[in-house]
């Protein structure tokens, strides 16, 4: 086993939008992200605007390109909006580089150092899935509002009761799921969850294989989707074709409490997916367990899920983005560190809904 890299915690997530300043919006008005940072033409910054949104350990940057000749431009034209890079915190970024350098990671940015009045920052990059990077970030002493070349803005959202990312999942092509699955475990030294329910999930229409790599502390946890044959489009191929390579599929914001979650982002116009029918005569007992009234969960389509450890709830959006490439999911944890897998299976029949519904199935 490959031993795992010193990684801190998830620095921040980096969307590339058409529009930054719209999108900041929807998460401050919708998510209740607070607009802590900004860098722009304002801030001597010309070719592109960044918008970087916060709440508790959550960091999400939102940039747009300002200029034809910015190659996020082509990124924009070929995915829509998407997600770009998932950032990891180091302490020393130099020995993670080394390391990484020694399993063959593939640096589209090689370490570089960035400051400000605040500090200095130390950066690099590299190649994963599709067109996304993992940045490694050192930050040293920087006490800026969030990385050198933003300027604070204060600009609050509201108490959804957002905390920080759980996981994010990412959809791969076609027999590229061992692939990816070995990249995580051999560049990062994430391990694979060897008893993850949902390695093979199907209707009698359509199917996906997934798996789940995570970190030790299990501070970084992705799962990995990839479309399997059936006689209908996996939902995973429906989502390669809108967005043409892997990537993102869904960030997982984590909630001290779901229901009051869920029900701030419903009220603020978020639309959840339809829990398929049936679904809470099968869970009523884990609902009791767990500490909940069907007649709470219900109206707000959260699932319960349980691992040897404990429960989990979860609940997804809709798609966020027009192409039906991106949506978000809630999360509380009660205990429960992995996945359970059966809230999955049901996941997967509300998208198969879905894709049905957009005439894609
Ligand atoms: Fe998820």
């Amino acid at each position: 086993m490959t031993h795992p890299l010193p990684i801190r915690r998830i620095h921040h997530v980096e969307m590339i939008a058409g529009n930054a300043r719209l999108t900041s919006f929807f998460c401050r008005k919708a998510l209740g992200l607070d607009l802590v940072a900004y860098r722009g033409p304002e801030t001597g910054h010309p070719g592109s605007c960044s918008y970087a949104l916060a709440k508790g350990d959550l960091r999400l940057v939102i940039t747009s390109p300002l200029t034809h000749e910015d190659p996020r431009v082509v990124f924009l034209a070929l995915h829509g909006d998407s997600i770009k890079d998932i950032a990891f915190e180091v302490e020393d970024l130099d020995g993670v580089c080394e390391i990484l350098e020694s399993r063959s990671a593939t640096f589209v940015q090689r370490p570089r150092s960035i400051s400000d009045t605040h500090g200095t920052v130390r950066l690099a990059s590299i190649k994963a899935f599709g067109d996304t990077v993992h940045t490694f970030v050192a930050r040293g002493g920087y006490d800026g509002p969030f990385l050198p070349g933003f300027e604070v803005r204060k600009r609050p959202g509201y108490d959804s009761g957002i905390f920080n990312l759980d996981h994010f999942t990412v959809n791969v092509e076609g027999r590229q799921l061992d692939r990816w699955v070995e990249y995580y475990a051999d560049i990062l030294g994430l391990h694979p969850e060897e008893k993850w329910a949902g390695k093979e999930v199907h209707s009698d229409r359509t199917a996906l294989h997934s798996q789940v790599v995570t970190s030790p502390d299990h501070k970084v946890r992705i799962s990995l989707n990839e479309p399997a044959a059936a006689s209908r489009r996996s939902q995973v191929q429906e989502f390669l074709d809108y967005h043409l390579t892997a990537g993102v599929q869904h960030l997982a914001l984590s909630t001290l409490d779901i229901v009051k979650t869920v029900t701030a982002m419903k009220d603020s116009g978020l639309e959840f997916l339809p829990v398929p029918e049936g679904y809470y005569d099968r869970v009523a007992d884990q609902v009791k367990s767990c500490g909940f009234e069907r007649g709470v969960l219900e109206p707000l389509n959260i699932l319960v899920d349980h691992d040897d450890r404990g429960c989990l709830l979860q609940a997804w959006t809709r798609p966020v983005t027009d192409r039906p490439t991106l949506f978000l999911e809630v999360i509380e944890r009660r205990g429960a560190v992995t996945f359970g897998g059966t809230s999955f299976k049901v996941l997967f029949e509300a998208i198969e809904h879905e894709q049905a519904r957009r005439g894609n199935l």
